[in-house]
């Protein structure tokens, strides 16, 4: 994993605070009261954080909002950065203020004096998810090790809530990694093996190859891959943390690791953000980490669909019909509409092996979904209300923008083909609604399901509240959340 930054939980020490060679961070309430860390700080620095407070440079302020003092007299660190937040802040207010922190932390030590805040936990949260930089290609960046301490009270019995922040941060920052990493690195089968390489974590993990594929007719995903050099793979993951009896929760992922949009290739200029068009896959493999790294009371299944989309003398054409794993037939309009191609095979294998209880599907699958909600929504597409909303709500809770999206006959019918089946795509018209209904007719009437278009939000061109610019790992946090509150609670 690239340079992640580690958390150690520790009593305050006072004494140590002079000594520190990292950046300093303290956390000033709205109040301005100095805490007792905060107090020795100033004490050391004869009155410098005081004289920042009586000077109203806090005053009013949100969380986010931060005060540098820069090679402070009086302390070794480097800088002494003060994070304002409110008296008694929510935890996303809580995130936003130790990304505030996070972003200026760099290579080097950190260390949050935190004291007795109720937040604690969070703030180191936001600073690690903020702190991330994926720098394995730079080889001007030596990748130490880094770690942030936190001083703070009772921090033995922060101990379980850290754990649960090691999962979430090692889920995304596995996500992360994958939806910046370039094309030729992660392959389909690098992709793979990086996922095998979670059975470490208590995952069992199965790699369908291209002949097994076949074997299960899986006509939709072979047809998108046979294009490249790399061979097209599914890769199952399962967690059996819950009842042995229980059917699972079903998550299943777009792994296209590079669209170039085949035959109906895409015009160059920006083709190489589709580096990032296994963004699905990389989320739901996330989840997987971070479900079990906190050891998650739930069984949940992980499906990804890794796949290239190449244009070459063997790639799929225009016109060519198809036949899914369901049985149904499917007319090429456009070989760049391959997303849905990928997951409407993974999505029936999903139901037919493990009949989850409730299956969600990311995807980076259309540009028309960042037309309609930028960048700061994931569209939800649904069948079910209770699964929708309980999504939208932990979305919600974690800071993640979700918004749903209507579904409807009408969409459906523009999919209709003169030769097949259906057609791959529907027109220009509300194209993201009818990418998602395609892939409802390979769901079955009593599966809930949730379909998340994450197009405009898996990877961002301006840095996000505790993302820098590039992946920002999008959903790992809200559906970790989902099967906490639909299993756990
Ligand atoms: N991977 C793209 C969608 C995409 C676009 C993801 C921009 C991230 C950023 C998808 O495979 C695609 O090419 N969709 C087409 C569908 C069209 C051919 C119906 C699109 O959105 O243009
Ligand atoms: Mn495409
Ligand atoms: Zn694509």
């Amino acid at each position: 994993m690239s340079n992640l930054m580690t958390t150690s939980f520790t009593a305050v020490d006072l004494d140590a605070l002079a000594g520190f060679e990292g950046r300093i961070a303290l956390v000033v309430a709205s109040d301005g009261k100095l805490d007792a860390g905060a107090r020795r700080v100033n004490r050391l620095t004869k009155g410098a954080v005081a004289r920042v407070i009586e000077a109203g440079k806090l005053k009013d302020a949100k969380a986010g909002k931060v005060v540098t003092l820069n090679f402070p007299a009086g302390l070794a660190a480097i800088a002494v950065d003060i994070l304002c937040l409110d008296c008694r802040p929510n935890a996303l207010d809580a995130r936003k203020a130790g990304a505030s922190f996070g972003k200026l932390i760099g290579q080097g030590g950190a260390l949050l004096v935190a004291g007795s805040n109720a937040k604690t936990v969070q703030i180191a949260l936001g600073a690690v998810m903020r702190a991330y930089d994926f720098n394995p290609h730079k080889t001007s960046v030596d990748d130490k090790a880094r770690n942030l301490s936190v001083m703070c009270a009772k921090a033995e019995e922060l101990e379980t809530e850290a754990a649960t922040l090691r999962a979430i941060v090692e889920g995304t920052h596995m996500t992360r990694d994958l939806i910046n990493e370039p094309a030729n690195v992660l392959t389909t089968t690098e992709f793979a093996d990086r996922l095998k390489e979670m059975e470490s974590l208590g995952l069992e993990v199965e790699v369908l190859e291209e002949a097994e594929l076949k074997t299960l007719g899986m006509g939709t995903l072979l047809c998108v891959g046979q294009g490249s050099d790399s061979p097209s793979k599914v890769v199952v993951m399962q967690w059996k943390g819950g009842a042995p009896e229980d059917k699972p929760l079903a998550l299943v992922g777009k792994g296209v690791v590079f669209d170039t949009g085949g035959i109906s290739l895409k015009p160059g200029a920006g083709m190489e953000d589709m580096t990032m068009d296994m963004g699905g896959a990389g989320v739901v493999s996330g989840v997987m980490r971070t479900l079990a790294m906190r050891g998650a009371k739930a069984n949940v299944v992980g499906l990804v669909g890794l796949v290239e989309n190449m244009p070459s003398g063997n790639a799929v054409r225009p016109g060519d019909v198809i036949t899914s794993m369901k049985g149904d037939t499917v007319e090429v309009i456009n070989t760049d509409a391959e997303g849905r191609l990928v997951l409407c095979d993974v999505m029936w294998y999903a139901q037919e092996r493990f009949e989850p209880v409730g299956m969600i599907d990311l995807a980076t699958l259309t540009g028309a979904i960042i037309v309609g909600l930028g960048h700061e929504n994931a569209g939800v597409f649904s069948n079910d209300d209770a699964l929708c909303n309980a999504f939208l709500k932990a979305a919600e809770a974690e800071g993640e923008g979700a918004w749903r999206m209507p579904l409807g006959q009408a969409y459906d019918d523009m999919l209709k083909s003169r030769i097949a089946d259906m057609k791959n795509i529907g027109g220009r018209a509300a194209g993201s609604v009818t990418a998602a209904q395609f892939l409802q007719r390979f769901v079955k009437d009593a599966t809930p399901w949730i379909h998340l278009d994450i197009a405009g939000v898996a990877s961002v061109k301006s840095e996000t509240i505790l993302a820098p610019v590039g992946a920002t790992g999008w959903g790992v946090m809200a559906l970790n959340r989902l099967v906490q509150d639909m299993f756990e609670a």
